[in-house]
């Protein structure tokens, strides 16, 4: 089975970043590059990933017209990136131009579409911060109504924390995937993160992949650690 692992690369340096993915590739499924990472970088890391051999999350939340959002979504196709994400909140037509894109792009090029995986409600959102942007019904009730919004659009994935795992596994169909962030074991440090789970619990509790940075990359041994991650998760 592949790693349920996806490091954050969560540098700015393409250097840092090719060590490290490099490192870890043999014992994770993917590495995440995000907006710090892409916007200092440029879509050049990801090809240089590619080239390496390792798997690549690009996680850029892509939130803008359909057009647009197909377009960015080509590109990334193009970059052959293995998952992408972008907001739900952008609605269903973008989310449907998204799958569309992906799947058309990557039929002419003769490759594997990305997965498109849709945020729903941001975690460091709160109900109050929800208020404040007209949205009264509180964050649980946001994130439900998101996510099966998604879900009929024919999205195939979802970011979501792992303590949403349980309510959405509940109404979404059985093959959408759930990759989550927010992942820690009792020894670690939560850093910014306020609701985590272990690797454990999160796959226990639904999640297909677990989405780790600071617990891997900050270890004096990026691989040891991940390697530690692993081998909690056998029976
Ligand atoms: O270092 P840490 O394990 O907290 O990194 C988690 C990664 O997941 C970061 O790249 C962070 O931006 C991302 N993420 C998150 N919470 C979300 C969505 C993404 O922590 N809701």
């Amino acid at each position: 089975m592949p790693s349920p692992l996806i490091v954050a690369l969560d540098v700015s340096s393409p250097e840092q970043a090719l060590s490290l993915a490099t490192q870890l590739a043999p014992v994770v499924g993917a590495v995440k590059v995000g907006s710090e990472l892409f916007t200092s970088a440029g879509p050049d890391i990801v090809r240089r990933l590619r080239d390496a051999g390792v798997s690549v999350f690009l996680d850029l939340k892509f939130h803008d017209i359909p057009t647009t959002v197909a377009k960015a979504v080509a590109a990334a196709t193009r970059l052959d990136v293995q998952m992408l994400t972008l907001h739900t909140s952008g609605g269903r037509q973008m989310m449907q131009a998204a799958v569309a894109s992906a799947g058309e792009t990557a039929a002419r090029l003769g490759t594997t579409p990305p997965v498109v995986l849709g945020v729903t409600v941001l975690t460091s959102l709160d109900d109050q911060a929800l208020a404040e942007l007209g949205l009264g019904a509180g964050v649980g009730r946001h994130v439900e109504r998101l996510a099966g919004l998604a879900a009929s659009a024919q999205l195939p994935g979802l970011v979501c924390s792992p303590l949403e795992l349980r309510a959405l596994r509940a109404i979404l169909p059985p093959t959408m995937q759930l990759i989550t962030p927010g992942i820690r074991a009792a020894e670690d440090a939560p850093g910014d993160q306020k609701r985590t789970m272990s690797a454990r619990e999160a796959l226990t509790a639904g999640a297909n992949a677990l989405v780790i940075g600071r617990p891997i990359c900050a270890a004096p041994n990026p691989r040891a650690a991940a390697e530690k991650i692993l081998e909690s998760l056998l029976p």
